[in-house]
């Protein structure tokens, strides 16, 4: 669980063709609430849903070519 020591909350930051990466004070949690397990402060989650270690970024989105931007993409029509 996150600490409450007053250190910065989480950033969540997607990559350019790439994952999210995820820093700070976190905790990730499946459906259920359970805690999983993390060695590192900063992870990088799957944008691309075709990791083979899900939820965590494998680097498979180079391998099939990944297009997203960092920002938002524009709704469609708009
Ligand atoms: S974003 Fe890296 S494997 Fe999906």
């Amino acid at each position: 669980m996150p600490a409450d020591d007053g250190s910065p909350p989480a950033t969540i930051t997607p990559y350019p063709d790439g994952p999210y990466l995820v820093r700070g004070d976190f905790a990730l949690t499946d459906q259920q609430g359970n805690e999983l397990p993390l060695e590192r402060r900063t992870i990088a989650l799957c944008r691309c849903g075709k990791s083979r270690m899900r939820p965590f970024c494998d680097g498979t989105h180079k391998l099939i070519g990944f297009k997203a931007p960092s920002g938002p993409e524009p709704w469609p029509g708009a």
